[in-house]
């Protein structure tokens, strides 16, 4: 996720300062690089760097690009490390054309070995690059400059809202979206575009919102909206923004959480849009070790549970999943250079992560990591790394990059599956095609179960604790469903493995006590009827999450969740846990706390 700003302002104007401005309220989309572009006198002139805002204006003066037109980005890193020369824009051969991109290029590749063969020298490592020089190639070919960057569009796959400057037409800007978002603001003679409102509100209320698979034309006569297919025209109404500046951050959510919640839908998506080299690289050091750890801390680790499920039962792996902070009085005997560490950390500067990881390299470990952030300490710590694309995730309750940790250790399971060949091709396969399934999944889940689950909120808001069991795959998901809820209503949740029950824990159970059962109906089904029986013998109130038809789970319970459709259990965590993580944000949100900045907790642990 990153943030776009564009501007096609009055002559005489200068375009820098708004910039500046709007990247500002533009940051908290991300924020490891910076960079602008203006056009001024027949010059294109671009100023960038890694790092905030704050630290390239310091640096370079972002103020004193001159011209009415410009662009600007604050970058997330997906492809390519957070180094000036990964920054955006990024400029063809010539520095006559300027792009920036939010978004994920999937045919990236193809395309760069393309260009390359036609001559065309690359400066980066990143997927946007392809744009400057595609638009470059077809403008040779005599194209205008509105074909090429349609003909251009037309060419890419994947995700991408896209905004380009070039000196062909000083006074214009083009812009595209797929998926990824980009409105329009309608000024007084002057218009802009950026990749949310928050970011030109202060400049106007009017908004043109472009839709899926549309191009834009700003220039001093106004805009022009067409469909990138083919070309044709399409008419637009301005609607008028009421939000303030801070929910238009939330594009209108009440708190960030319940924003990142949704935003699942599009982040596993880009999860599953890293291109499969990545995957390679990480399944080949894997496969050289003798033994695997997945280290990882809270959200993180009950993510690595599953992925070291989907190793084992998949690529028959020999992997263990240590808490960060246990590791190295637990583990680190263990270790030597055929051991490798599969390090999870969304932040990538978790101190008990990152103390784990040193102590292992120290002992000649291979380091491999899923992190969201590039450029992270972890990153830097890694023989190879892998991102996960969340995007910057503000709540400090981890969700969406929950999901999208989950997403990626399943497809390096697949990969390695693949390879080792220890199970079925059908069933890798199945689980991958589910996987695909997911976000249309959590969309309709998002759509049709909310109120269901505001209403369980409501009923035990009143509770002194909560449980929550699962069996197999679903006792992370149980984990991570119960870490939620305490963290965010402060309640004393618990968690089990539902057939630990027996062995201490239903001591608690009187009437009435919420138990929460995460029940998809797989190979875990019958045991998990059996649980629950023995909750409801002692006067437990049941609340199940189930596959859509489950008859006997809900015969049995007082409150489902109904998930649409079915899925191989090792995909079942991606979504089984999206009801759990509404229930405690309602939950915190009806107890009077706010779910964003819950007490005593920091986004990142950076001590030990
Ligand atoms: C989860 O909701 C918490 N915010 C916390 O447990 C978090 O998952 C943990 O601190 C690990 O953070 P990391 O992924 O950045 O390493």
């Amino acid at each position: 996720m990153c943030g776009i700003f564009g501007c096609v302002l009055h002559d005489g104007r200068e375009a820098a300062p708004l910039i500046h401005a709007a990247l500002k309220r533009l940051e908290y989309r991300g924020y490891d690089s910076v960079g602008e572009v203006t056009i001024s006198n027949g010059t294109l002139t671009v100023k960038k760097d890694s790092g905030r805002l704050d630290e390239v204006h310091a640096k370079y003066n972002l103020d004193d690009l001159l011209g009415p037109v410009g662009v600007g980005h604050t970058r997330w890193a997906t492809h390519g490390r957070p180094v000036k020369e990964n920054s955006h824009p990024l400029v063809d051969c010539k520095s006559r054309i300027a792009v920036v991109h939010n978004g994920i290029i999937e045919n990236y590749l193809d395309l760069k070995r393309e260009l390359e063969t036609k001559g065309h020298r690359f400066a980066s490592r990143t997927d946007t690059e392809v744009v400057p020089h595609m638009v470059e190639e077809y403008l040779s070919h005599g194209l205008s400059l509105e074909e090429a960057f349609r003909k251009t569009i037309n060419r890419l796959e994947g995700a991408y809202s896209i905004v380009l400057t070039s000196l062909e037409k000083p006074k214009t800007i083009l812009c595209a979206r797929q998926e990824s978002p980009l409105v329009l603001g309608l000024g007084d003679g002057e218009y802009y575009c950026a990749s949310d409102i928050a970011a030109f509100l202060p400049l106007t209320r009017k908004a043109l919102i472009l839709e899926e698979g549309e191009m834009a034309i700003l220039d001093p006569d106004g805009i022009r909206i067409l469909k990138a297919k083919n070309g044709v025209a399409v008419k637009r109404d301005a609607i008028t923004v009421t939000w303030d500046p801070e929910s238009a951050k939330k594009q209108g959510y009440r708190h960030f959480m319940l924003k990142e919640i949704h935003e699942q839908v599009h982040t596993i998506r880009d999860a599953m849009r890293t291109h499969e080299i990545y995957y390679d690289l990480l399944a080949s050091k894997l496969m050289q070790s003798e033994k695997v750890f997945i280290v990882a801390c809270g959200t993180s680790y009950h993510a690595g549970l599953v992925g070291g499920q989907a190793l084992m039962k998949l690529a028959g792996m020999n992997v263990r999943v240590v808490v960060a902070s246990e590791f190295s009085d637990e583990a680190l005997d263990l270790v030597d250079s055929k051991t490798a560490i599969l390090a999870v950390s969304q932040s990538g500067e978790t101190m008990d992560t990152l103390n784990a990881v040193r102590d292992a390299k120290a002992k000649g470990a291979s380091i491999v990591s899923v992190t969201n952030v590039l450029g992270s300490t972890l990153m830097r710590l890694s023989d190879v790394y892998i991102g996960q694309n969340s995007g910057p995730e503000i709540g400090v309750a981890a969700t969406k990059t929950f999901t999208s940790q989950v997403t990626v250790l399943l497809r390096l399971a697949i990969a390695i599956g693949r390879k080792k060949g220890e199970v079925s091709s059908k069933e890798i396969s199945e689980l991958e095609e589910a996987l695909h399934r997911t976000p249309a999944l959590i969309q309709n889940l998002l759509n049709t179960r909310v109120e269901d689950v505001k209403k369980i909120a409501e009923s035990c808001s009143g509770a002194s604790s909560i449980c929550f069991l699962g069996r197999g795959v679903s006792v992370p998901t149980s984990l991570e469903g119960r870490l939620k809820l305490l963290e965010l209503s402060y309640i004393p949740a618990i968690a089990y493995p539902a057939g630990e029950s027996k062995h201490g824990f239903i001591a608690l159970i009187e009437e009435g006590f919420p138990t929460v059962f995460v029940a998809p109906r797989d190979e875990t089904h019958k045991k998990i009827i059996g649980n629950i029986m023995e909750m409801k013998a002692r006067g437990a109130r049941i609340i199940s999450i189930i596959e859509e038809g489950d008859e006997e789970v809900r015969n049995l319970s007082d409150d489902v969740i109904e998930i649409p459709e079915s899925l191989p259990s090792l995909a079942t965590p991606v979504v089984y846990v999206v009801p759990l993580q509404l229930l405690a944000y309602y939950m915190s949100v009806i107890l009077g706390h706010d779910p964003d900045y819950p007490r005593n907790l920091a986004k990142s642990v950076t001590v030990e």
